[in-house]
């Protein structure tokens, strides 16, 4: 019976210190059956659900990886981010909530700006699965999109989501953020958007998952956690047209210092954003006129 199963599993990820065990027991619920956590909880309230034994034996498998605090996305293989999925797994950073908020203010201010051409030019620096870009181009279709990834694992992952979310107003880069300046023209672009790497490496406390399974060049970076930070604001100051905005993610205690990056690099008007629960985090700010 599947109720029991999901009442055991809860308990099983409890122990196992998972955060949110109810929520992960029905996802894998949903992962074996292919059927929505809507309908199965539907159908267990008219008299509960049997598992074939093919379903019940993914979820045992899914369960036991879980328990093992194995990242519930790379067992089901897709993340959830704003209303897509994206294919994600072992080499590329799985897309966090609050990297929404940055995309979802990116994507009202590139909405709004004149197109030249017929086209608004973003970059997506540090791309990984491509969460922020590919939201941002699926949604607004004159849009052009460059998307910036050094890891070649991570930009198989990107290849894919691409071909899946926005195949034609996309281009992919595999290289380093410095190398966007060869692809696109100094004062060209209108707005870019990055989630860099910035935390400590010993300093920042990761929950198991993260620590385990995200790449370590997608999460930490040198000289106080700025290295990527700084080359993002550099190249970004390079490519943006007067005018043109960049919305960069960064720690919780590193708003002071992004603000002071983009400052010295001539933006204006740096501002850092807060998340649901108060924690400043990314900055917005606008290419001076030169
Ligand atoms: C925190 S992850 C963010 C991925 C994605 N933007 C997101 O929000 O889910 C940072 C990504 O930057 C990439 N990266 C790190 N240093 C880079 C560099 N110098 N140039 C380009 N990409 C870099 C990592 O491989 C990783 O995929």
């Amino acid at each position: 019976m599947l109720l029991e199963k999901v009442e055991q599993a809860i308990s099983r990820l409890r122990g196992a210190g998972v955060a949110s065990p109810e929520a992960d027991a029905w996802h894998l619920a949903v992962f074996a059956t292919g059927v929505s956590r809507g309908e199965l909880q539907a159908r267990a309230v008219r008299g509960d659900v049997m598992l074939t034994d093919d379903e019940a034996q993914v979820f045992d498998a899914g369960l036991s990886r879980r328990v093992a605090r194995e990242p519930l996305w790379h067992i089901t293989g897709r993340a959830p981010f704003l209303q897509f999925e994206l294919v994600v797994g072992p080499g590329v950073f799985t897309p966090r909530p609050e990297t929404e908020l940055l995309t979802e203010q990116a994507r009202t201010e590139a909405q709004l700006m004149p197109p030249r051409d017929g086209v608004v030019r973003v970059v997506d620096l540090c791309a990984g699965s491509g969460a922020i870009g590919l939201a941002l181009a699926a949604d607004i279709p004159h849009l052009d999109v460059l998307l910036v990834e050094k890891s070649p694992e991570a930009a198989a992952y990107l290849q894919t989501n691409r071909t899946a979310i926005a195949p034609v107003n996309t281009e992919i880069l595999q290289g380093e953020v410095g190398q966007a300046v060869t692809h696109r023209a100094p004062g060209s672009v209108d707005v870019v958007v990055s989630n860099p790497p910035y935390l400590v490496e010993g300093a920042d406390e990761l929950d198991v998952e993260t620590h385990g399974h995200d790449p370590h060049e997608a999460l930490f970076a040198s000289d106080g956690g700025l290295a990527v930070i700084r080359e993002v604001v550099e190249v970004s100051a390079q490519l943006l047209r007067d005018g043109g905005v960049v919305f960069i993610e960064h720690g919780i205690d590193q708003s002071e210092a992004v603000q002071s990056l983009l400052t010295t690099q001539g933006f204006a008007r740096a501002e850092t954003i807060v998340d649901l629960v108060g924690r400043p985090r990314f900055t917005r700010a606008e290419r001076a006129r030169r």
